[in-house]
């Protein structure tokens, strides 16, 4: 297993003084930045694209950028996350027409590349492109919004993913996203993942640092 991250999602934060939440989340000692973007097509939502992750670059942000694309088609907005500074770029199958190939797009752009599933989408998806991958993500809730509740299958999910993970001998991150707790987080760990996106619950409380310092002490018991 890898070093415990955590990642909170800025889909939670307050837009209206977005570096300052990125500041404070990192300084209370997140230790990524989930970047979730929405396109009102592959999922019911529109958010935020590489205009606003290039501004947090130049804010000074320095910590890796973590994006996750919910949008379709995949492959032209790659390019522009990664000059806008994006580190690791995440996609979902069924929004790429070549899953191979986008991986191998994301990665000459000089990103990480990883792949998400849905909560209904099969684990036999990884079968010809694990190898290939520095992430795998598994939604733990339908894609498109924030503060939804945790779907308890994906615990097995995890199990399973965790396995072929280490079958595969090599270092992927495996990544959970939606409904990700503190009252949550130990049994999600448990189960295998090392890197957890969290929104509502970190942005949702005052005390930043106390919730990640909680969540931390959780996935380490
Ligand atoms: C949902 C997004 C998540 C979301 C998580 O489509 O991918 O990253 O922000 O929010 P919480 O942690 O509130 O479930
Ligand atoms: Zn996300």
């Amino acid at each position: 297993m890898q070093p415990t991250v955590i990642a909170p999602s800025i889909l939670s934060a307050n837009f209206a003084r977005l570096g300052e939440e990125v500041d404070a989340v990192l300084a209370a000692g997140a230790d990524w930045v989930h970047f979730d973007v929405m396109d009102n097509h592959y999922v019911p939502n529109l958010t935020i694209g590489p205009l606003v992750c290039e501004a947090l670059r130049k804010h000074g942000v320095t910590a890796p950028i973590d994006v996750h694309l919910m949008v379709e088609p995949v492959d032209r907005i790659v390019p522009d996350f990664a000059k806008a500074g994006a580190s690791l770029i995440s996609f979902h199958p069924e929004a790429s027409k070549h899953v191979h190939r986008t991986i191998q797009l994301i990665k000459a752009e000089g990103c990480q590349a990883g792949l998400v599933l849905n909560p209904a989408t099969p684990v036999d998806v990884l079968d010809y492109v694990l190898d290939e991958l520095d992430l795998v993500l598994l939604m733990s809730v339908n894609p498109g919004f924030g503060g939804q509740a945790f779907i308890p299958s994906t615990l097995d999910k995890l199990r399973r993913v965790r396995e072929r993970i280490d079958a595969s001998g090599r270092s992927i991150r495996l990544e959970i996203d939606g409904g990700v707790k503190p009252d949550n987080i130990g049994e999600i760990a448990a189960a295998g993942a090392d890197t957890f996106v969290a929104g509502s619950a970190i942005f949702g409380q005052p005390d930043y640092a106390a919730v990640v310092d909680r969540m931390r002490a959780e996935v380490d018991a």
